[in-house]
Parts: C-alpha cells; structure tokens; sequence
C-alpha cells in the first residue's frame, strides 16, 4: 500500500490519551520504541502520555519500560543505550479527560516541551479510551485550542480507536462529534487488521500480478470464506464483552474490511481517498438483508466449557463480570452476497469467534470445478475445487491447491499444494500493525484508515442484523463447546449451500 516506511517522519509531538492504558502498553508504546530504533521517529519527537493516575515521567518511563520488555520485540534490558534515548522521548501529563483545566495545562505542558525540543508544533492525538471518555476529549480539545486549523502551517490528527461506536446511530454521533473539531482529513479511523502485513499483501497479490486479478470474479470464483477464529476467550474483558459481542469486536471491523480488500475494484490511483472510494462501493453493493433473510443467513454462538489446546476451560458464562444467563455472541457466521457485476452470485461466508481450536485468520477463495468431468472413466466424477488460502496470520502466507496425479498406473488424483510462507522467504519477523499504522498517521498517509462513509456502511449493514437478532433472542445459548468450531447451526448455514467451512 503507501509507502509511507520510505517516508522520514515528521517532527511531532504524540500524544497518547489512556497513556497508564492496556493499549499503551501492550501496542502503542513498544510500537513506537521499535519506529524510534529503526529511525523513523524524527529527532526531538516527544511522546506524552495523559492519564489520571501515573505521578511524574520517571515512573511513567519506568512503566513503560516493562511494557515493552513484556510486549515489545526489542528488549529494553538488551538494548539499555536505546532505550533511554527512546525514554528521554517520554513525557506524562497527569490530568482528568472531564476537566477543562487538565487541557490547557496539557497545551502548556506541549508548549514546553516543544520549545525545550525544537518541535514545530505537529500533534497526533490518539484516543486510547474507552467510548465514554472520547466525547468529553473531544470537546475539551476543542474548547481549549488544542487543534491546529486544518490550513495552518503545522497539523494536528487524531487517531481513534474501535470500538467506533456501537450501532449506526452511535457511530454517526461520532463522526459528528469528531467533525465539529476536526476536518475529515485529520481524523483516523484506526482499524489495525489494515495495518498487518498479510492484510496490505492483499491488494499487492492481486494487483500487483497479472495471473489472479483476471480470475478474481463470479466466472471463475465459487464463493469466499473469510475466517477469523481466536482460542482465546475474552481474556479478563468480561464486562467489554457483555457490551459488545463477536459481531461488534470482529466482524463489523475487521472481517469487513478484509472482505472489502478482497472484493474491491483495482483503484484508479494507490491514494487514500481513491482506495477508500472502492472499499465503500463494496460495502454498499453488500444486499440489505430483510429479517428472515438474516435469521436465515447468519448463526450466533457462544461458548461453554470446553478444552482447547487440552486445558480446560470455563465457558463464557462462567468469565468474570459475564452474566449467568448472557446471551451475547462470542461466535458469529454471515452469508453475505455482494451484488455487482463482478461478484453477482459468489456467497462470501464470514465467521468469528473465541474459544475455537486455534488462533488462524484467513481468506479462502474456492474456484469453481471444470466444466465437465473429463476423468470419469477413471472413476473420477467430481475434482476437488482449486482454492487459495491467503493466511493473514499466523503462519502468514498464500497456499494454491489444486488435484494431482498420484505416481503410478491408475488414474487417481489427491488434492496438492503449492505454500508460499513469509517467514521462510522473508525470514525476519514482520512489523506489528500498530508501527506502520503510527507511521502513516504521523505522515499523513490516511490509506490504511477507515473513512467516515466506510464506518457508516459496515454499521448499516451490521446493525440490521444485530437488532434482528435483539427481536428474536437466541433459545439455545450457550450452544457450543469451546475448543470447537463453533454451533450445528453454522456448518447447517454452509450444508444448505452444499458447501463446507474450511478446516483451517
Ligand atoms: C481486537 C478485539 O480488535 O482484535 C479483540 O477487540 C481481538 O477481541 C483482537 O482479540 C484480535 O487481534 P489480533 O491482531 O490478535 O488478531
């Protein structure tokens, strides 16, 4: 996608709202420790984190410098010299996002630091917060004059994590809030599936190589399986959960977006706005699906104890701050049908849950079979469909399957494959997703962000189905064990269609 890794940085000032946060530690901090080893922080560049809670920078430095031991890539404890350069970058505001004041000490507190620092006064805000404190953040950034007008000679961005809302109405409330302080081109809708390495390979396999794009439609195409499975569960986030579900946390974000770079038109340049056109126009072909059509057409799930990986665990009703009689969606499939001229037909199967056997995110295309069975009279009545597995993680890498001859007289076929692995070609370990996303941010490159159109349009279609699924309450929760691949119901959605999901 951009290039923005080619780009040096421009001199910023970052600052992380939620900065005592578990995004802070475990993502954003080591992500920036790695952009700064690597070079692509510009000299003086501050980063100031602005929690309720954290006393003076040393302890916020020294906070930061276990989170990144524990989470980061390159150790602070291998590499001490480093990381105290990076550590002088760190700053705390300590300060309350409901009070005014904490605001414009924050604007002093930036001032400071930007003189001491030869900083011009370029500002990336990233909202690491839960919903209920972005409102009064906004508002308070706007009322004291934290923004830079958008013409101004230095910029200021925001970045604004998911959950973006949590329905259509409140995702609008949202961008309303957001576009009452900022123009549209400061905000970043951060999705970070985009920023993973796998995920920007998408558009460089299909685009970027004469043999797929001319294959990629309903002609040769049977249908598009998009997986995203976790072993996990909801991993002390009990409450979150009750709030959100599968269909929020993954699907309406980012099992959408994978669907939109795999069904999207080539864009007629590689630019944010251009990229972002095509993704919409998928988003809106999706067809609206009427009530039956979604009871039908979708299946949600929830875990009960099980084993995965061979331990036990509780089910999701027995999770910390989960109610005992919960009928949220851990699990959730969705047969989706994009109506335009490319994709008329194809059925693209969505599924997403906690508590399945492994942690794998993928794409499968599967082909349609030849036209005729040419090797009948060898007793081959049917070959397996060709598919392409593109592994967005982990084991990331694309495998083509195909039928072979099997050495010897008879003419029996088995299914081969031809495995293609980043770690075996490309050997090093790939960027985490939140480095790239900063990066781009930090220069402007709105790519990989989701554009205000595009958030609006996934949570249409997302809220159809969850206020369906609100009127006509699950009887059968929790309806499967974990350590499965999820409810009787989903492989029923696919058997219907004669299909199977894939084994990943
Ligand atoms: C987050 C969800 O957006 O993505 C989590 O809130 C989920 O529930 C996580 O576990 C998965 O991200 P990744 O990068 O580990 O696939």
């Amino acid at each position: 996608m951009a290039t923005a890794r080619n780009v040096a940085a421009t001199p910023v000032t970052i600052v992380i709202f939620g900065g005592s946060g578990d995004l802070a530690h475990r993502k954003l901090v080591p992500a920036l420790f790695e952009l700064h080893r690597e070079g692509y922080l510009a000299a003086g560049s501050a980063v100031v984190g602005f929690s309720r809670s954290v006393a003076s920078d040393e302890a916020w430095r020294l906070a930061m410098k276990s989170a990144v031991e524990e989470f980061g890539r390159c150790k602070p404890s291998q590499n001490t010299g480093l990381w105290d350069e990076f550590a002088s970058r760190l700053f705390i505001h300590r300060g309350d996002v409901a009070a005014p004041k904490s605001f414009t000490e924050l604007g002093e507190r930036m001032r400071e630091i930007e003189t001491q620092r030869g900083l011009p006064g370029n500002r990336l805000y990233y909202l690491a917060i839960p919903p209920s404190s972005i409102e009064p953040v906004i508002r308070n950034m706007g009322e004291t004059a934290l923004v830079a007008p958008s013409e101004s000679s230095v910029w200021s961005r925001v970045i604004v994590e998911k959950p973006f809302g949590h329905d259509l109405g409140s995702a609008r409330s949202l961008n309303e809030l957001l576009s009452s302080v900022f123009r549209e081109r400061q905000i970043f809708r951060i999705d970070h599936y985009l920023g993973k390495e796998t995920t920007q390979n998408i558009l460089v396999f299909r685009l970027g190589n004469g043999l797929f794009e001319p294959l990629w439609n309903r002609r040769y195409i049977d249908h598009v399986q998009i997986t995203v499975a976790e072993a996990i569960g909801v991993e002390g986030r009990g409450k979150f959960f009750e709030e959100t579900g599968i269909l929020r946390d993954i699907v309406q974000n980012h099992a959408l977006q994978l669907l939109c770079l795999v069904a999207m038109e080539p864009p007629v340049a590689f630019e944010p706005n251009a990229v972002r056109d095509e993704k919409v126009k998928v988003l809106r072909s999706i067809r609206p699906q009427t009530t039956e059509e979604i009871l039908r057409d979708t299946v949600r799930g929830q875990y009960g104890p099980g084993a995965v990986g061979g331990v036990a665990v509780p089910g999701y009703r027995q999770e910390p701050n989960v109610d005992e009689a919960s009928l949220r969606d851990t699990y959730a499939a969705w047969k989706l049908q994009i109506e335009n001229w490319r994709w008329a037909g194809v059925p693209f199967y969505i599924r997403a849950g906690k508590r399945l056997p492994k942690r794998v995110t993928e794409i499968a295309i599967t082909f349609k079979t030849p036209p005729i069975a040419f090797f009948r009279k060898f007793g081959v009545m049917r070959q397996e469909p060709n598919s392409l597995i593109l592994r967005i993680q982990p084991d990331e890498g694309i495998a083509l399957r195909f039928g072979a001859k099997q050495p010897g007289a008879a003419m029996k076929f088995d299914p081969v494959k031809m495995d293609f692995r980043y770690s075996e070609y490309f050997g090093a370990h790939a960027p985490d997703a939140y480095e790239r996303l900063l990066l781009d941010a930090i220069n402007g490159d709105s790519t990989l962000f989701m554009r205000r159109d595009e958030i609006e349009v996934a949570w249409e279609h997302v809220t159809a189905v969850l206020d369906t699924w609100r009127e006509n309450p699950p009887l059968d929760m929790p309806n499967y064990e974990a350590g499965t691949w999820g409810p009787e119901a989903a492989v029923a959605l696919m058997a219907r269609d004669g299909r199977n999901w894939r084994r990943p």
